[in-house]
């Protein structure tokens, strides 16, 4: 069976795609330096599917370490998931964003070249779409959004573009919520959490007095932001189709993962509390600085050419979030 090398591997979608591919039989090499997770997500991941990951505590910015590890675990492809995530983080540390993420990928790449493995899924963004109109498919105009993360995620595609002779899939996610069915594996970021869904689980646990909505007074039916959740177990499916891609196929390709439905963060709210039978303490509060009004994605050409297509709705999206959150 093949040896898949992961990025990221004790991370959100990092670790649920890992268990899928342990599950479907690949060998997994992962690395990890717990910037925002932690070791026991390695062990969750051995709890889940019996079988043994080789793991190493790496930075992927550490060239000599990595070089070792090629040397030593000669892995077929690699699925880069490690980076930092934050929007507003990116504002306030704008260097570390771009050497942790644009340095650390050429670092990585750099080292693939040298043993020869080119083969690579990256982990996009629909970020780079924030200056089209949606809803968005491949074809859709990309830009460097205002946002330094953005930009991050922006620059990899074009470097990854430029690696003519390299087989890669590169996935742009939409909005990623929902755990792992079992209740091990979860979206456990270390400090203050930045997306919705850990927000409204905090809240929900009573570790937040309430939840800001951030504007009303947007152009959308009722005012609130509108995104296209998908479920983390559909994500991590959509990775081993591109795996079976990109191992089988030459160049480079970009493919949405998203549901093409959108949601607003109204509805969300409202959708959690009916199926999770909980109420929510919200308040509305000022617009966050460079949200767009609304995201959501075409998936065609992933449900086409990956043979892809998300199973999961919003209601398990929120339940199986809520109870691994228990
Ligand atoms: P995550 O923070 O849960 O996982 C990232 C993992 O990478 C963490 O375990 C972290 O410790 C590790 N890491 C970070 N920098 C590293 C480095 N230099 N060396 C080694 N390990 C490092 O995030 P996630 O939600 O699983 O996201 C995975 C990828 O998908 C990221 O690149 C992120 O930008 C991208 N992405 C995420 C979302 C989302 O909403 N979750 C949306 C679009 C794109
Ligand atoms: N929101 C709130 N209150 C909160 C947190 C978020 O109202 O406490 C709102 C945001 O304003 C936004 C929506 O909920 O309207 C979703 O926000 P997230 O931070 O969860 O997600 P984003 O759509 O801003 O960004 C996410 C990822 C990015 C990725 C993008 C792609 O975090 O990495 O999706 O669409 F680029």
């Amino acid at each position: 069976m093949f040896k898949i090398l992961i990025t990221g591997v004790a991370g959100f979608i990092g670790s649920h795609t890992c268990v899928r591919l342990l599950n479907l039989g690949f060998d997994i090499v992962g690395i990890d330096n717990f910037h925002n997770s932690s070791h026991e997500v390695i062990n969750s991941i051995l709890k889940i599917t019996n079988r043994k990951i080789v793991f190493y505590e790496a930075d992927i910015r550490n060239s000599k370490k990595l070089c070792e590890i090629f040397k030593k675990e000669k892995p077929e492809a690699v699925i880069h998931f490690a980076g930092l995530k934050s929007v507003a983080e990116s504002v306030e540390k704008p260097l570390e964003y771009y050497d942790n993420n644009v340095s650390g990928t050429i670092c990585l790449c750099r080292v693939m070249e040298k043993f020869g493995i080119k083969k690579m899924i990256f982990s996009s963004s629909a970020t780079v779409y924030e200056n089209s109109n949606p809803p968005f498919d491949e074809e859709s105009q990309v830009s460097a959004p205002k946002n330094p993360y953005g930009k991050t995620k922006f620059t990899i595609e074009q470097i990854l573009f430029d690696l003519k002779d390299w087989d890669i899939a590169l996935l742009r996610y939409f909005n990623p919520i929902g755990a792992h069915e079992s209740g091990d594996l979860k979206e456990s970021p270390l400090g203050i959490p930045n997306n919705l869904m850990p927000h409204i689980i905090n809240t929900a646990l009573g570790k937040m007095p309430f939840l800001t909505i951030f504007g009303n007074d947007y152009p959308t039916f009722d005012g609130t932001c509108v995104r296209d959740y998908i479920h983390v177990e559909d994500l991590s499916e959509g990775h081993s189709k591109a795996l079976d891609f990109i191992l089988n196929k030459k160049g480079i390709e970009v493919f949405n993962l998203g549901t093409g439905i959108g949601t607003s963060v109204l509805e969300l709210i409202k959708i959690f509390e009916k199926t999770n039978k909980i109420k929510l303490k919200y308040k509305i509060g000022p617009r966050r600085l460079g949200d767009v009004a609304v995201c959501y994605a075409l998936t065609e050409k992933s449900q086409n050419k990956l043979n892809w297509k998300p199973r999961f709705d919003i209601e398990k999206m929120c339940r199986d979030a809520w109870d691994a959150a228990l």
